[in-house]
């Protein structure tokens, strides 16, 4: 009942040519693939160029990053109008690399994801504990309070507009991938958290798992119950390689 979403964050990797090259390769690739939603989702400066590409094509184009603010002396910044008027569809917040390496807090992330609503743009909320935090006993304490701050602007009635992506710190870009018990147990939580906070419309809200997904082990994870998708890191940069991720196999048959 929930639509699969696989979604490609390259990070701050690839020129416009890259970006353009890597489109054209995995067109034809997913052609077959109509029952999930795809997400690209490139450098600001490539958005453009990906847009042009994409058009006409089921894939959805994401940034990775907005300020929640409508205009003004932002230096550098990026407002969540600007991000529509390129066809953004989805814009990523609070990845861990911005939490962790720029100081994002949950109120700020918050006020993302509400900027980015009230634009038509879909969240893709990240949460996710570090090591040091799951080793302490911590894990569902750090991603309660993670997405009760991150989801506090998000008005009950656009809840089914947002994505959460559970993305355990320890299993990004280290190749360690949570297995799909542990992946499912916290996807699990995540699923009653948001069902307590916005009712029936939490059981429609997609949650992506995100660390070290790859063609080895997608299938394994897409067939846990909460696992609704995937948010792709280094798996995402080689054409064959995330679209191998977007034709995962669904338990017990080809998709
Ligand atoms: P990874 O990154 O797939 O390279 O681990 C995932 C992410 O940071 O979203």
């Amino acid at each position: 009942m929930r639509r699969p979403i696989l979604a490609a964050n390259w990070k701050m990797q690839k020129t416009r040519a890259e970006a353009e090259d890597f489109v054209e390769k995995l067109l034809p690739l997913i052609e077959a693939t109509d029952a999930v939603d795809v997400v690209i989702a490139p450098p600001f400066t490539a958005l453009d160029r990906v847009a042009e590409v994409l058009r006409g094509s089921r894939v959805a184009l994401a940034a990775q990053n907005v300020n929640p603010e409508e205009q003004g002396a932002f230096t550098g910044e990026v407002a969540p109008r600007m991000l529509a008027d390129l066809g953004c569809a989805y814009a990523i917040v609070g990845h861990s690399e911005r939490r962790g390496l720029y100081g994002e807090s949950d109120g700020f992330i918050a006020s993302k994801a509400g900027a980015l609503l009230a634009c038509d743009i879909r969240p893709i909320v990240c949460v996710g504990e570090t090591l040091d935090e799951r080793d302490a006993g911590k894990t569902f304490d750090v991603v309660s309070s993670q997405l009760a701050g991150s989801l506090a602007r998000v008005p009950d009635d656009r809840a089914d507009q947002v994505v959460v992506a559970y993305e355990p710190v320890w299993a990004i870009g280290t190749g360690k991938t949570a297995t799909p018990e542990i992946a499912q147990e916290v996807h699990g939580f995540v699923r009653s958290q948001l069902v307590d906070r916005f009712g029936p419309s939490g059981e429609q809200m997609r949650i992506q798992y995100g660390g070290s997904v790859k063609p080895d082990n997608v299938d394994a994870l897409m067939a846990q119950p909460d696992i609704d998708g995937a948010l792709v890191g280094g798996a995402s940069l080689q054409p064959d390689t995330f679209a191998r991720i977007v034709r995962f196999q669904p338990p017990g048959g080809a998709s």
